[in-house]
């Protein structure tokens, strides 16, 4: 017997944070019954239903998508957008582990496995996360010490980053840089730029943890190995709890 929420997540249909919500707003049931308090237990031989669908134990699947500007990170959108499941073979029912925004591109991890998910997207393992930055300005020495060392703007704290300056365009006060973070918050490279005064012109995530997408097409999408799924929740195990 495992904990429902766990349950629903193993079914890859979405996380076990979201499951939680789900049983909380009295949308799942067992064996017919609604239940809609967290800590009830079932298995996989009970009937279990979110939202009338009856959930069941999935093969687990991981991709990696080389995600293209000018998509949504969701599995629909109310505004007739394309999404990122569009470039998904169209019989694998997974979902987006975190977010990139509608116009950066770069890794996108895809599963049906709430808690490889989970995983990867809490903040306490501190995975790290690579965006290639073009930026509008030149960053001063001063505002790569405050990226390196971390700061607070605004009442929001940034943790320390790396930086890599790639390339410099002074006619065009334009800069290239390697930013490397080690938390996932919305928007997060161009809230941490902005909080500096800069604009940022394009965003390409190009590693999480050490997958990339390097010989991909933007849309392209690849299974990854269950040797690179190990090697992945490795390094969350290796982080403090
Ligand atoms: N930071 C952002 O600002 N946007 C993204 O899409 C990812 C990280």
């Amino acid at each position: 017997m495992e904990r429902l929420q766990k349950l629903i997540a193993q079914s890859g249909i979405c996380s076990r944070r979201k499951a939680e919500e789900l049983i909380l707003a009295g949308k799942v049931k067992v064996n017919g019954k609604v239940v809609s308090t967290l800590g009830t237990k079932a298995d996989f031989s009970d009937s279990i239903t979110v939202n009338g669908k009856t959930i069941s134990r999935d093969e687990k699947v991981y991709y990696v998508l080389n995600k293209p500007k000018g998509c949504v990170t969701t599995v629909k959108d109310d505004k007739d957008r394309q999404t990122v499941m569009d470039y998904v073979p169209a019989n694998v029912r997974v979902f987006p582990v975190g977010r990139l925004d509608y116009d950066t591109s770069g890794v996108l991890l895809l599963t049906n496995d709430g808690a490889f998910a989970n995983k990867m997207m809490h903040p306490r393992y501190h995975l790290p996360k690579t965006y290639e930055v073009n930026l509008q300005g030149m960053l001063t020495e001063e505002d790569v010490k405050k990226l390196r060392r971390g700061f607070t703007y605004d009442g929001e704290k940034f943790a320390p980053a790396k930086v890599f300056i790639k390339n410099k365009d002074v006619p065009r006060d334009r800069m290239q840089l390697d930013l490397t973070i080690y938390e996932g918050k919305n928007h997060q490279v161009k809230k941490m730029m902005e909080a500096l005064g800069y604009e940022v012109r394009k965003l390409h995530r190009s590693r999480f943890g050490f997958v990339n997408v390097m010989g991909m097409k933007p849309g392209e999408c690849r299974r990854l190995k269950p040797f690179d799924v190990r090697k992945l929740v490795a390094m969350t195990e290796n982080e403090p709890e």
